[in-house]
């Protein structure tokens, strides 16, 4: 093994890509090459995008796509998304222009509380801690005024602080389980300072509090930090229609195809190894139009696939139901999201992303998010009950095969129209590709 890098950090960015490419790649040149084709011409806007983390060499692009038609409680959206998965958006429109003809994508935010915790441990009497924390939260709220303030202003702030006993779990372990409103802001910043500070003024009154005279460390606070599990702050996403709605567009009767989406759903609802890939088409939706309005798509996944498994099972985020003559296909999710703060106004397309979509409060973000993950649901089990997922994905895919085959733009649309009525397969590309190539 060659001995650690000393003091990488400092490197400038052209010595931090030298050091790179010499030391882990067959072909330096190139790869200082590679990094800097992927540079912005703009000085400025590069030297922004070095600066959002530490020891950036380049940029990792993802396309941006847009779903037009987007029909949610009435109004008309074009939804950003940005993801590498060759079908999503396309298969996004899709949903939405057939919802959007049939009523469109009904959402409605059931909440927006959001979690933190002060992770504690007390060696003594739970009534005594118990009648300490009532005694201290006086002093807690009033510290933490100066982070408050701007937030109350806004409509947001603390909303509850509750001392949680969970000596059951571990021994001597306690939180101040504390709920939030961020109002637009995804507000982890404002959390986990609120946070930190009541952990301060715990360990602050804790020295001065008679009944704990004789213990030489009663509060022995070990983290605070918010939660991603956001169970409270909840999006619902809808569409419905007559059964007979859904005739025409999938190759039988729309009773039949109803019966077999219902089905579909209730599998996920049962088992969770189909639950996590019914989930994930749903995320699909969700993560790409996270990412493209510049939210923490890592929060995102991780509270929502523990809602998932609120019950202990891990089952399907979507509901589907035939009722008094109607389809019905519903989604709630957890969705913590910001439309202030964070990358949303320094990042230049997440700012023209958010634009794009009128410039959303949060709630309003978290409805549009939810109904690109219900319409995505929609698509990917549309097509599983039908005709298999294979025959649209490898059609979408077709462009990444003849991609990597370098094929020019002739040959590419030659075989684009070639598989307009042929099925897309790998090995059936290749051969057309090749007889293509060479004829006779
Ligand atoms: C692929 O990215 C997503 C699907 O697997 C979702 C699903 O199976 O429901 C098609």
């Amino acid at each position: 093994m060659s001995d650690p890098v000393q003091g990488f950090s400092r490197f400038t960015k052209e010595e931090k890509i030298q050091w790179i490419a010499r030391r882990y790649t067959a072909h330096p040149q190139q790869t200082e090459e590679l990094l800097k084709k992927y540079w912005n011409a703009d000085d400025q806007l590069q030297r922004l995008h070095d600066e959002f983390i530490e020891n950036t060499i380049s940029n990792f692009y993802l396309p941006l796509g847009v779903a037009p038609n987007f029909n949610i409680n009435g109004d008309l959206y074009a939804i950003p998304m940005a993801i590498e998965e060759s079908s999503v958006v396309a298969a996004a429109s899709k949903a939405a222009k057939f919802w959007g003809s049939r009523g469109g994508f009904r959402t409605r935010v059931l909440g927006t509380r959001k979690v933190g915790q002060v992770h504690f441990r007390f060696p003594g009497d739970p009534g005594t801690l118990k009648a300490f924390v009532e005694a201290a939260m006086p002093a807690i709220m009033q510290d933490s005024e100066g982070l408050t303030r701007n937030m109350e202003r806004r409509g947001g702030g603390i909303s509850s602080i509750t001392l949680r006993d969970k000596r059951n779990a571990l021994p001597g372990y306690y939180q101040l389980h504390c709920e939030f409103e961020t109002r637009d802001a995804m507000g982890a910043n404002f959390i986990n300072s609120c946070l930190e500070q009541f952990a301060a003024t715990l360990v602050a009154e804790a020295r001065t509090y008679p009944a704990f005279r004789d213990m030489d460390q009663p509060i022995e606070v070990l983290m605070s930090i918010l939660s991603n599990y956001v169970p409270d702050c909840l999006v619902r996403a809808e569409v419905r229609c007559p059964v007979a709605d859904l005739d025409q567009d999938f190759g039988m009767d729309g009773k039949t195809f109803a019966k077999r989406m219902v089905q579909a759903v209730q599998i996920a609802e049962a088992e969770p190894f189909r639950a996590v890939t019914h989930n994930k088409g749903i995320m699909n939706g969700i993560d790409a139009v996270v990412i493209a309005t510049g939210n923490d798509f890592r929060a995102v996944e991780a509270g929502v696939h523990a809602y998932a498994a609120r019950s202990g099972t891990y089952r399907s985020l979507s509901h589907a139901e035939i009722s008094e003559g109607e389809f019905r296909f519903s989604l709630e999710v957890p969705l913590a999201l910001g439309t202030v703060g964070g990358l949303t106004q320094l990042h230049p397309l997440v700012k023209m992303a958010l634009e794009i979509l009128g410039n959303p409060s949060a709630p309003k973000l978290m409805e549009i998010t939810a109904a690109a993950g219900l319409a995505q649901n929609f698509g990917a089990l549309s097509s599983l009950v039908t005709v298999g997922i294979q025959r649209g994905h490898m059609k979408m895919h077709l462009l990444n095969i003849l991609n990597q085959q370098g094929a020019s733009q002739q040959e590419k649309e030659y075989l684009i129209d070639y598989f307009r009525t042929h099925t897309v397969s790998h090995s059936e590309v290749m051969e057309q590709l090749n007889l293509l190539r060479n004829p006779g």
